[in-house]
């Protein structure tokens, strides 16, 4: 297996569409006005994982000044638990840290476990919980995790 990490092309943009609906159920899976909309802002970093040649997935951050707001994080259910996601979340944690960042804040389901231990072993902790944040009924984490400045080089 070879896994390339790179950064977005627009010519990606059909294929993370159907990946973030394939990780998301309907309503919460981003339309592609949405998406291409957060993909457009100006703060924007998107992160494409290929593996042996196909888009396994995408991380999605969009950072203003020192504060970054992770879009989404989307991995193939084919491809989980073999350290793409963690690939993905260590490449944009340093980019915006790079770029000034200090902190990253990120929303996810109060019943999406899988992604909540993901979280957890990353080091993010829970602010707060959003009521009814996802479809006017299902209640998410607001997490958060501080970024240290880049080392010297
Ligand atoms: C969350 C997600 C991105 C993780 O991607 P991944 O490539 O499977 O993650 P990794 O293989 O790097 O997992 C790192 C660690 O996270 C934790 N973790 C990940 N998936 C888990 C699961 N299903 N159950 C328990 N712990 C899990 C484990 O600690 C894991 O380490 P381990 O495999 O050594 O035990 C992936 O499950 C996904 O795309 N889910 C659907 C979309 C989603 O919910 N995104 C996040 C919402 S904001």
């Amino acid at each position: 297996m070879s896994l390339l990490l790179r950064p977005y092309t627009s010519a990606d943009f059909e294929t993370l569409l159907a990946i973030d609906q394939a990780c998301y159920p309907p309503g919460i899976a981003y339309s592609k006005r949405i998406l291409r909309w957060f993909l457009d802002q100006p703060g924007a970093y998107c992160v494409v994982a290929e593996e042996d040649g196909q888009v396994a997935g995408f991380v999605l951050v969009e950072r203003e000044g020192t504060r970054a707001h992770l879009i989404t994080i989307d991995v193939l259910e084919g491809a989980r638990r073999r350290g793409i996601g963690t690939m993905l979340l260590d490449t944009i944690e340093h980019t915006v840290a790079a770029r000034g960042a200090r902190a990253i804040e990120l929303e996810t389901a109060t019943d999406n476990e899988p992604a909540i231990a993901f979280w957890h072993k990353h080091g993010y902790r829970t602010m707060r919980v959003l009521k009814r944040y996802y479809l006017n009924r299902i209640d998410a984490y607001s997490m958060y995790k501080p970024l240290a400045p880049p080392k010297e080089a």
